[in-house]
């Protein structure tokens, strides 16, 4: 019998406790008592026993308008983490023959749900600079088919992100074209100047939210849209969670929410300062280089093409030798993925120690032949 591959995730959730988790992009310095005192608090009260408000708790959905600041006649949803609402909302606003613009690199799930609805993604080349789309890309794309605008705000996994004048005339060209844009702001706020597509396109545009990275909640599963009613309510007819979302998961949104502005800014300079020196390090690695610095998210990729080593055996090597957790490439890219790594860095500066220590002798260690045994 052969053996079955190495399985990445199995062996790191195995090894939870010794890993350095920096392969999902998750954020692990926000103070457990943030949510801590709420779920112990709800737990105490058995909130778990009873249904949840099924449209979503109303303080939830009221912290979420006021932060993203946009004008009254807009309306919010939760759902199990912003992965289900992208699921919904292709199924419910894509057909056979659709086309959508977007890009590779990409967080290739939303492509995988377009694909899904019988739709199929126009996927325009950013491994280069800018690093993301441009309005006139985006132009040059279009054809009759063209149904919706992918924009990933910062964009997983390169950490490039749109300036506002390039959102603004991106969201005209849907405006103009009657186009559906599709704006997910996960990472929103690592960005340095965070700004709403829905301000420039209220009609066409659908904000994805997410409270799984800047909250540090990933594991709770929490997220969901901001949109017109008009374009909301069709998505919400494919709604599987009639009966609400987790409570314990809003709860401890709600706690997040309340209190980020008190602890939001620490985190982005810490996340900020690790990039750096993970920078710094990397490129101190004959043949590898960081393409997009400084990232507008809390990760960016490592080019390690010129290594001549591939991405598998460097997340391999630091995951079993270093107890390092990174992602290879081809997860987020069919055309670029044989070139690179995706670091994630919203963790401890010790953490950060680690890869720092670990990179450079993985690197080393997979270009020198080992002596066999
Ligand atoms: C761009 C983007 N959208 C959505 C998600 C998923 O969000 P959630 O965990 O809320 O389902 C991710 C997760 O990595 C992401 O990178």
């Amino acid at each position: 019998m052969t053996p079955a591959p190495f399985d990445p995730f199995a062996y790191a959730h195995a090894h939870r406790r010794e890993i350095v988790w920096m392969s999902q992009n998750t954020n692990h310095l926000v103070p457990p008592e943030v949510v801590g005192h709420a779920l112990r608090q709800a737990i105490e009260e058995r909130r778990y026993e009873g249904y949840p408000i099924a449209a979503g708790e109303p303080e939830l959905l009221q912290l979420v308008r006021e932060d993203f600041g946009l004008p009254d006649g807009f309306v919010t949803t939760v759902s199990a983490g912003a992965t289900e609402t992208l699921y919904m909302l292709t199924r419910a606003l894509l057909s056979p023959g659709d086309e959508v613009i977007a890009t590779d690199p990409s967080y290739l799930i939303i492509h995988k749900f377009i694909e899904l609805s019988g739709a199929r993604t126009v996927n325009l080349d950013v491994y280069a600079p800018p690093y993301r789309l441009t309005a006139d890309r985006i132009r040059a794309a279009l054809t009759p088919k063209t149904r919706m605008i992918l924009l990933i705000d910062p964009l997983n996994p390169l950490g490039s992100a749109y300036p506002r004048e390039e959102l603004r005339a991106i969201a005209e060209i849907a405006r103009d074209h009657k186009l559906l844009l599709l704006h997910d702001v996960t990472y929103r706020d690592f960005k340095r100047d965070p700004a709403n597509a829905a301000d420039f396109a209220p009609e066409q545009t659908i904000t994805i939210w997410s409270a799984a990275k800047n909250c540090g909640l990933a594991g709770l599963r929490v997220g969901g849209l901001i949109a017109r009613p008009e374009l909301a309510r069709p998505i919400l007819r494919y709604n599987t969670n009639d009966l609400g979302v987790n409570v314990l998961a809003q709860i401890a949104t709600i706690a997040a929410l309340r209190t980020k502005p008190t602890w939001i800014e620490s985190i982005r300079s810490t996340t900020r300062e690790n990039g750096a020196r993970i920078r710094a390090a990397a490129e101190s690695v004959p043949g590898v280089r960081v393409p997009v610095f400084p990232s507008d998210a809390n990760m960016f990729v490592l080019d390690i093409l010129d290594t001549g080593l591939t991405p598998e055996a460097v997340q391999e090597d630091l995951l079993l030798r270093h107890g390092v957790f990174v992602r290879a490439g081809n997860y987020l890219s069919p055309k670029f993925g044989h070139r690179f790594v995706r670091v994630s860095f919203s963790n401890p500066p010790a953490e950060v120690d680690r890869f720092v220590q670990a990179f450079p002798r993985a690197i080393e260690a997979l270009r020198s032949p080992r002596p066999r045994a």
